[in-house]
């Protein structure tokens, strides 16, 4: 599709690259991560599990099947025996070689050069054991706190991290169905009830649910939204103008901004 510049109006909102660049490069990937930091996003996508030894990975799901040449669960696996595998071919045979990254090296890539949005999973049957306080942890290290998001569709990984006194934004994902009918709360009409996540910056929608109303209503309520995720450059626009504050792409490329 044709790349669109948004006008200088929309300078505060937020680009997010989805999985790094995953249109241009296999998703999650160092070169993912590079091939978003060309491009004129405000923040990376990372999503984070856990594997065996207890570190902190970079790959989506909670296995290894669909984007390396493994299987098994990132859970049962040994950081060793996970760096053995290829995540790089299946996308395109030109990326042969690219690693699972850790964490720290995707930390250490981004650097604040951007934002980085990391959202952190659950396992296939379980929460990982410390999965919180070893991302916080690897934040602290790196100095990050001030270009670091943290995003979970999963409330006790939201609320672990709000008990702890670590200062850092959090995202809540939705999912599933929000009411699409404004309802009384307090005498005020809202959409949702969103009381329980007040320690987030925001609640980010499926793109499928995002209306001028529900992110008014958002905003009325004290939360930011991102929407996830749209890849025609046409429909970017349309919700930054319907009020997003930000909007994760899996082709950032296609979207420059106006001087
Ligand atoms: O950032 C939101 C989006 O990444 C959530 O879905 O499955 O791509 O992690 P998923
Ligand atoms: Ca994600």
């Amino acid at each position: 599709e044709q790349a669109i510049v948004l006008k200088k109006q929309l300078r505060k909102v937020s680009l997010v690259a989805h999985r790094g660049a995953s249109g241009l490069a296999p998703e999650n990937t160092l070169a993912a991560v590079k091939k978003a930091l060309e491009t004129t996003a405000d923040y990376i996508e990372v999503d984070v599990h856990q594997s065996k030894d207890g570190q902190v990975v970079v790959i989506h799901d909670p296995t290894v099947d669909r984007t390396t040449n493994g299987t098994g669960r990132v859970a049962d696996l040994t950081l060793a025996e996970l760096k053995k595998l290829d995540a790089g071919a299946k996308h395109d045979s030109s990326f042969a070689g690219e690693r699972i990254p850790t964490l720290a090296q995707v930390l250490r890539a981004v650097k604040g050069k951007k934002k980085l949005l990391i959202e952190l999973k659950k396992g296939e049957d379980n929460y990982y054991q410390g999965l919180e306080e070893n991302t916080l942890r690897l934040i602290r290290e790196h100095r990050a706190e001030e270009w670091c998001v943290l995003q979970s569709f999963h409330d006790p990984i939201l609320e672990r991290i709000w008990q702890t006194d670590f200062v850092i934004s959090t995202h809540k994902l939705m999912v599933g169905k929000i009411p699409l009918l404004p309802i009384y709360i307090d005498h005020e009409l809202k959409f949702g009830n969103f009381e329980r996540y007040s320690e987030a910056t925001a609640i980010n929608i499926h793109r499928y649910f995002a209306s001028k109303a529900l992110i008014k209503s958002l905003h009325n309520q004290g939360f930011k939204t991102f929407i996830w995720t749209e890849d025609s450059p046409k429909n970017i626009k349309k919700l930054f103008e319907l009020g997003a504050d930000g909007v994760m792409t899996n082709h950032p490329e296609l979207v420059t901004r106006a001087e």
